[in-house]
């Protein structure tokens, strides 16, 4: 049976024979036992793989009752799959033959290319798979699964549970440790794959796969770094993905660079680019498990939530986590109280959480629960239990099942059970009969936040395609300065060229001499007063900065005094004016540009002023993005609330959202712009400060 998902990578390559091949060659079984070829063959034959299936070896003969070829070539029928396990110094010869063979798909297992510096033999491969039209996979991987066509073409320990979550990862032995794991916690997979140096095959493809893949409801991804972050940016997220992402840390970021010979970008950066695309990125492998299992929940249709519990404490620990996480409980209680009553004893509490109590026994969950289930005015049922020696948590869990199955699963319920090892055991059962069940409270309010978070992120506006062109007038401008060799532009050429992109500015001028800047300061009062010198970076440090000059009077004596002074600190320095800047008070913010190494342009927004670097309250965007896209950065400051009003002062959100866009113009002719500080209030947004880096 062909998929009828399928996808390609480049332009004519095709997954199919990764995930729905007839026939699967195992280039390097062996009858050897302690051999990873030896496991393969042997996985794929227990897995129960009903296609054809082919050893091949130089020695010939049998191995599992198979018939061994020496070569793909012998083989008499096609070949969909080729899963390649010889040692590294056969792997080129080996793709020749499959190239020959006309094969389209290989997962290559074996090690020893790009992660230990052997980058020639990889770009061979690479080169071998792009003429042929061969998808491959790794090399340096554990294989791969997929449960839909009992394909186990993995050395890796066990079988997996069937269930609709796709696990890409780019770790092998990882990979291998977490089947067991998903097992034992009766987590279900539909597929499993490892990527190792992603010669060929990366995660935006196998996104693009299983996008259309009906098998797979949620994706999750361990990542360490990418190869190439703007090609991963535009991979379209139909299905929740879920990232581990690696290499937070700086440390962590080297030890995740030599581990596959790729690159972990600064953290901040992933950040903003899991957010741009509505990736949830989760920061234990236990989040993220427990993330993608409630995705086998419907999508809440509202915020009112009851929880159901048998214990004050635990009661308390989940409202807490509600309130922290922005999951609603209702909070009608005359109604809950008319309705959940009967559910307990006398000494029982309707105020949501809904106590039964420890007395409230098997009768009690079940009956709390059904009329949760079955009340419209109820979004969502966490139900949770401590372990006491009254009640056992495998019955409670099976009522808790049995009511949720008879209901039609039509709202989420998700369970948390405290206890020992009958507690456990009630888990798995909850987890087998795909009801989200966890062992703490945090997590299955957690639980209940990603279906909201997932729901948002795909409600959410968006900008459409949009690109920015650098205005002709910056573009001469600088090339300009280019060509006198400067790399950093004085902040009155700064100036212009923001302005130029339409970035508001206070009351401004660049004069050279006094006179001139007592005739540009009229009206301007009170202003600072900045050097202008090519020779002059840090102009404070040179006392080329004076603030709140009130008068002519003023200015005149500060502007020779500021003049004597630098002349004598720096008699070399080229002395070009001042920059006179009317002051503005107001909320300090930053917006900056930089470049990224993976990603390319990056904007930054955040709070500003002299503390940015000791408060880090900044937020990135991947550029280009629209208006919408800028809104969002701005609410992700942890400062937003000083945005929406603060001691009368509210930002100017249109204004901070013109200038983010504005300075996304210059992203592909400058590496760097700061504005710091860029100053909002009531009335307006004025960069107060500008910099750009050549
Ligand atoms: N075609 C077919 N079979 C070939 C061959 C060829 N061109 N060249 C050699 N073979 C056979 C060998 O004869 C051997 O079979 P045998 O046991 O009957 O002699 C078999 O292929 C394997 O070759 P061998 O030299 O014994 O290698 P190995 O099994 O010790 O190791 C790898 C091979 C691929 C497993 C090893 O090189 C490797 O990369 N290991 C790491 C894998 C890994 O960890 N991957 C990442 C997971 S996260």
């Amino acid at each position: 049976m062909k998929s009828s998902c399928s996808s390609s990578v480049g332009k004519k390559k095709s997954f199919d024979g990764f995930f729905h091949p007839q026939s699967i060659a195992v280039i390097g079984a062996s009858n050897n036992t302690t051999k990873i070829g030896f496991q393969i063959l042997h996985n794929l034959i227990a897995g129960g793989f009903p296609g054809k299936i082919y050893p091949i070896n130089p020695r010939g003969k049998e191995i599992h009752g198979k018939k061994v070829y020496k070569s793909v070539k012998d083989v008499p029928g096609d070949i969909d799959l080729a899963v390649v396990t010889v040692p590294a110094q056969q792997v080129i010869q080996a793709m020749r033959e499959c190239a020959e063979k006309g094969i389209k798909n290989a997962a290559i297992i074996t090690s020893g290319f790009g992660e230990v510096g052997n980058h020639k033999d990889e770009d061979e491969i690479k080169r071998i798979a792009d003429e042929n039209e061969i998808a491959v996979l790794g090399p340096n991987i554990l294989g791969l699964l997929y449960m839909p066509a009992k394909l186990n073409a993995s050395f890796g320990p066990v079988e997996l549970l069937p269930g609709k979550i796709a696990f890409i990862s780019q770790s092998g032995a990882l990979a291998i440790a977490l089947m067991g794991w998903t097992v034992m916690e009766k987590i279900g997979l539909s597929s499993l794959c490892s990527l190792g140096n992603k010669v060929d095959v990366d995660e935006k493809d196998l996104i693009g796969y299983f996008n259309s893949d009906p098998n797979v409801d949620v994706i999750l991804i361990y990542m360490e770094g990418l190869k190439d972050g703007r090609e991963f940016l535009a991979t379209e997220i139909r299905k929740p993905v879920i990232v581990l992402k690696v290499g937070r840390s700086s440390r962590g970021a080297k030890a995740a660079a030599s581990h596959t010979g790729s690159l972990a970008g600064s953290d901040g950066v992933y950040n903003a680019v899991f957010k741009q695309m509505g990736i949830l990125r989760a920061s234990s492998f236990s989040e993220a498990f427990g993330w993608a299992r409630a995705f086998s929940l419907p999508a809440p249709k509202g915020n009112n939530n009851v929880i159901i519990t048998n214990g004050g404490g635990i009661g308390v620990a989940a409202t807490d986590e509600c309130e922290a996480a922005g999951i609603g409980l209702l909070e009608d209680l005359p109604w809950l109280e008319s309705k959940f009553r009967s559910t307990m004893p006398d000494f029982g509490s309707t105020k949501n959480p809904i106590d039964i109590t420890g007395q409230g026994g098997v009768q009690g969950y079940r009956d709390a629960v059904k009329i949760a289930l079955s009340e419209d005015k109820i979004d969502g049922v966490f139900v949770l239990y401590c372990e006491t020696a009254m009640t056992d948590p495998l019955e409670i869990a099976k009522a808790a099942a049995e009511e949720y199955d008879a209901s039609g699963r039509k709202k989420p319920l998700a369970v948390a059970l405290v206890g020992g090892e009958d507690s456990r055991r009630a888990l798995q059962l909850l987890n087998e009969r795909k009801i989200p069940a966890y062992s703490e409270v945090k997590d299955v309010v957690s639980s209940f936040k990603i279906l909201r978070e997932w729901k948002k992120n795909q409600d959410r506006p968006r900008d459409g395609d949009v690109q920015y062109e650098p205005p002709n007038e910056a573009v001469s401008y600088i090339d300009t300065i280019r060509k006198e060799g400067r790399t950093i532009l004085m902040e009155h050429e700064a100036r212009k060229v923001l302005e130029m992109c339409g970035v508001p500015m206070p009351k401004w001028g660049f004069a050279r001499s006094l006179d001139e800047a007592k005739k540009q300061a009229e009206g301007m009062y009170p202003l600072a007063m900045k050097i202008a010198s090519p020779e002059i970076i840090h102009k404070s440090d040179v006392g080329g900065v004076v603030l709140n000059i009130g008068s002519r009077e003023e200015l005149e004596s500060k502007y020779n005094e500021m003049m004597a002074r630098i002349k004598k600190l720096m008699p070399g320095a080229n002395l070009l004016g001042v920059n006179i800047v009317q002051m503005v008070s107001g909320i300090e913010c930053i917006a900056g540009m930089s470049q990224d190494p993976q990603f390319g342009p990056v904007v930054m927004f955040g709070l500003g002023g002299v503390l940015v670097e000791a408060l880090k309250d900044v937020s990135f965007r991947i550029a280009p993005f629209g208006e919408k896209e800028a809104e969002r950065l701005m609410a992700e400051i942890k400062a937003k609330n000083i945005l929406d009003g603060f001691r009368g002062i509210h930002a100017d959100k249109a204004g901070l959202i013109k200038v983010l866009c504005a300075i996304q113009k210059l992203s592909a002719i400058v590496k760097e712009v700061d504005i710091n500080p860029l100053i909002t209030n009531n009335n307006g947004t004025f960069a107060a400060d500008a910099r750009i880096v050549l």
